[in-house]
């Protein structure tokens, strides 16, 4: 497995790849959601390029970009065993200069929900992801739906820039519980671990309540409520595949999604019908 740090070495590297190239962006402590996307990358690509990046512009002031976890030895053990052929660790001074162009996320779609609670956040996930794909220049790139507006932005970038790049979504991978995997599980103590698990609960009872047919939103948004209320919820919200508020659910154009803090922990989950 090949290791760059310099943007430029990756860029001359991926040139020298004839074939099909998957790339799988991350800020590393990696785990089995993380896995999942470069295991989907591997079966489907000739060439797999990992990156490893905590990018700086996409946390805002007092976020944990100080604390985010860091595993890097692990982290490449894991690409090496997964077969993974090459993996981006840059610095920052290498991905960013002093006086930068600047990427904004769309409007309306950018600063509901996640881009309302956390502003400026998707212009910084924007901004290293293109910056990301200028370098490796990926046939297909994959993004987990855990994440699902960033998931969003990404495809509508691609589609507003012409870029020759195939976005691929990968299903949410949870614990057996239901706990969806994140980097940030660990900042969880073992009761925190206990509340965190509301999030998930309270998705499987809004799938249940749209199989017994309730599809008003409000109705499924307060009962989701309840099952969260001892925890800090930031939003409930149903939404359209396109971002769009739903008063009534729409079978298959659907996603629930769900942020809440569990003591200074932020947990986003969601689940799409
Ligand atoms: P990070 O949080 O490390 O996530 C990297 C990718 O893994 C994202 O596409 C995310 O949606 C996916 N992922 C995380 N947890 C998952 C889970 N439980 N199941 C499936 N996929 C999961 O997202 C980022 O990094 C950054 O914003 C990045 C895109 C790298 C830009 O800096």
């Amino acid at each position: 497995m090949r290791k760059f740090s310099d943007p430029l070495d990756l860029a001359s590297y991926r040139k020298s790849l004839k074939n099909s190239v998957g790339f799988v962006p991350t800020m590393g402590a990696l785990h089995e959601g993380h896995i999942s996307l470069i295991k989907e990358s591997i079966k489907n690509s000739d060439n797999t390029i990992v990156s490893i990046f905590v990018n700086p512009t996409q946390f805002l002031q007092g976020e944990d970009l100080d604390a985010y976890p860091k595993k890097i030895e692990a982290d490449l053990k894991i690409c090496e065993l997964a077969g993974v052929d090459a993996v981006f660790l840059p610095n920052i001074d290498d991905m960013y200069e002093r006086d930068e162009l600047k990427i904004t996320a769309p409007n309306i779609k950018g600063f509901t929900l996640e881009g309302f609670n956390r502003p400026g956040h998707f212009d910084g996930v924007l901004q290293i992801v293109l910056k990301l794909f200028g370098i490796t220049k990926p046939t297909k790139a994959y993004f987990g739906k855990k994440d699902a507006q960033q998931l969003f932005l990404i495809q509508n970038m691609v589609k507003h820039l012409f870029l020759d790049i195939e976005i691929i979504s990968c299903e949410i991978i949870r614990q057996s519980d239901g706990l969806a995997l994140s980097s940030r599980n660990i900042y969880l103590s073992e009761d925190e671990r206990v509340k965190a698990l509301l999030l998930s609960t309270a998705l499987k009872l809004a799938t249940k309540m749209v199989i017994s047919q309730e599809l008003d939103s409000k109705k499924i948004k307060n009962k989701m409520q309840e099952v969260l209320k001892d925890t800090d919820i930031e939003y409930i919200e149903i939404v359209d595949r396109e971002f769009n508020l739903l008063q009534k659910v729409e079978i298959k154009n659907t996603i629930i999604l769900v942020a809440t803090f569990v003591g200074e922990t932020r947990l986003i989950d969601n689940i799409w019908i």
